[in-house]
C-alpha cells in the first residue's frame, strides 16, 4: 500500500509549520479502513449508551466504523457487547433494537444463542431431526464477545484487547475536571433517554465533527445567538494528549420560571458560569456544565457519513419528573439549535476535502491548537499502526 507517511509527519510538526490531515483521510475507503483499525479497534472507542438497553433482554445493534456490533443486557442485568454476526454463515444477527422474550435466534438457519453469547441450539445441523453433529462443539462457537466498560452511561469497547486500562484512559480527564467535579462521581449523572436524546446524520467525515467541536473560533459567524452572551473572548482552548476542546466562562445556568436545575456536588460557587467542551478521542464529545452534562457519540458510517447521537444527563431526581420537563426541554432545544447550526459548515468542509487545491489546511497558531492536537493524535496513531504492521 502506498502510505504517504511524510504527510503524517507534517501534521505533527509545530502548529506554525503543520498542515492538517490529508484529504484522503476524509474521502478514501482505504484510508477509512486504516482509521478503523488504528483509531477505533486499537483504542477504547464508544459504541452506545447504556440506556439503549434499558432492561434485561434488550439488544441494540450498532455499526461502528463499518463493524457490526451488538449491545445486549443479559438476564443478570450485565451489559455485554458482541460482534453482531452468526457463527454459522455469518448472517448479521440483530438488525433492530428490541426486547427479546427469550434468546437470540439467527434468521437464516435458527442457530440460537443465549444472552451471554453461548450457542444453545443448532436445529437439524446433523440432518433432519438431528440437532447435534460430531465435529461441532457448541461451546466453541458462541458469539464473540468484545471487552467493554461503562462510564457515565457510555459503553466503550476495546475491539482488539490492546487498549490498556480504561481508568488510565480517563486519568488526564479526571485530573482536569477535578476542579469542577472533585468526587469524580460521573456515574451518578442520570441519562435522559426520553426527552434528552437526539440523533442526526451528517454528510461528512467523523473527524470534521470532532474538529468543529474542538474550536470556539467559528462562534461569531455560525452561532450568532449563542455569541450574544457567550462570546468568542469568553472562551479558552483545552489541549491534552488524548483530548482537546474549549471552555467558556460565560455559561448561563438554566433558569426556567424560577426553577433551577440542581448542580453537580462540589462544583465551586465561583465557577458556576464555567463550562467545558471536550472531544475525548476518538468519538465522544462531552459537555460539562454545573447543572447538566451531555455526551455525543460519533458513529462513522463511511468516509463521508457520520451519525451523531446526543444524550443529556442530570443530577438524580431530575429525569422523568413532570416539574422538570420544561427545564429539560429547554436544555435540549438549546443544544439542538447549536448542533444544527454546525451542520452546514461541517458538510461544507467535507465538500472542500474533494479539492486537489487543499493540502490539509493551515492552522491558526492561536485559535486552532485544539484541532491541531486532534490531528496530531490521529496522525500518530496511524503511524504507530503502520509501524506495528511492518
Ligand atoms: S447463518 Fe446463522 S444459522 Fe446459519
Ligand atoms: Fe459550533
Amino acid at each position: 500500500m502506498n502510505i504517504p507517511l511524510v504527510d503524517l509527519d507534517r501534521v505533527q510538526d509545530s502548529i506554525e509549520n503543520a498542515r492538517g490531515m490529508p484529504n484522503r483521510y476524509y474521502t478514501d475507503l482505504d484510508a477509512y479502513a486504516e482509521e478503523r483499525d488504528a483509531l477505533f479497534a486499537d483504542q477504547w472507542a464508544c459504541a452506545a449508551f447504556a440506556s439503549d438497553v434499558p432492561e434485561p433482554g434488550c439488544v441494540y445493534p450498532v455499526q461502528l466504523a463499518g463493524m457490526p456490533l451488538l449491545v445486549v443486557r443479559d438476564k443478570q442485568d450485565t451489559i455485554r457487547v458482541f460482534h453482531n454476526v452468526c457463527s454459522h454463515r455469518g448472517v448479521k444477527l440483530a438488525e433492530q433494537p428490541e426486547k427479546l422474550a427469550g434468546m437470540l435466534c439467527c434468521p437464516y438457519h435458527s442457530w440460537t444463542y443465549d444472552l451471554t453469547g453461548k450457542l444453545i441450539a443448532t436445529p437439524h445441523v446433523g440432518g433432519v431431526g438431528q440437532h447435534k453433529v460430531e465435529g461441532l462443539a457448541c461451546e466453541e462457537h458462541g458469539l464473540k464477545e468484545i471487552r467493554s466498560t461503562i462510564w457515565m452511561g457510555l459503553i466503550f469497547v476495546d475491539l482488539t484487547g490492546k487498549a490498556g486500562e480504561f481508568e488510565d484512559r480517563l486519568a488526564a480527564l479526571y485530573a482536569r475536571w477535578d476542579e469542577f467535579f472533585p468526587s469524580r462521581q460521573y456515574d451518578m449523572l442520570e441519562a435522559d433517554p426520553e426527552s434528552g436524546s437526539w440523533e442526526l446524520e451528517l454528510n461528512c467525515n467523523w473527524k470534521l465533527a470532532v474538529e468543529n467541536y474542538c474550536e470556539a473560533y467559528h462562534l461569531p459567524w455560525i452561532h450568532p445567538a449563542l455569541n450574544t452572551y457567550s462570546k468568542l473572548e469568553d472562551h479558552y482552548n483545552i489541549v491534552d494528549e488524548s483530548f482537546s476542546g474549549q471552555g467558556s466562562h460565560a455559561y448561563r445556568l438554566s433558569d426556567f420560571e424560577g426553577y433551577k436545575l440542581p448542580t453537580l456536588p462540589g462544583w465551586p460557587e465561583s465557577r458556576q458560569q464555567n463550562a467545558e467542551y471536550i472531544s475525548l478521542y476518538p468519538n465522544v464529545l462531552l459537555g460539562l456544565q454545573a447543572d447538566h452534562a451531555f455526551a455525543m457519540i460519533l458513529l462513522p458510517q463511511g468516509p463521508e457519513k457520520t451519525i451523531e447521537r446526543l444524550r443529556l444527563y442530570y443530577m438524580p431526581g431530575v429525569v422523568g419528573q413532570s416539574e422538570t420537563a420544561t427545564a429539560r426541554q429547554s436544555v435540549l432545544d438549546a443544544w439542538q439549535e447549536v448542533f444544527t447550526e454546525d451542520v452546514g459548515v461541517v458538510e461544507a468542509m467535507q465538500r472542500g476535502r474533494h479539492s486537489p487545491g487543499f493540502d490539509g489546511g493551515k492552522f491558526s497558531p492561536v485559535m486552532d491548537p485544539p484541532t491541531h492536537a486532534f490531528h496530531k493524535w490521529v496522525a500518530k496513531k496511524l503511524q504507530q499502526h503502520h509501524e506495528d504492521a511492518r
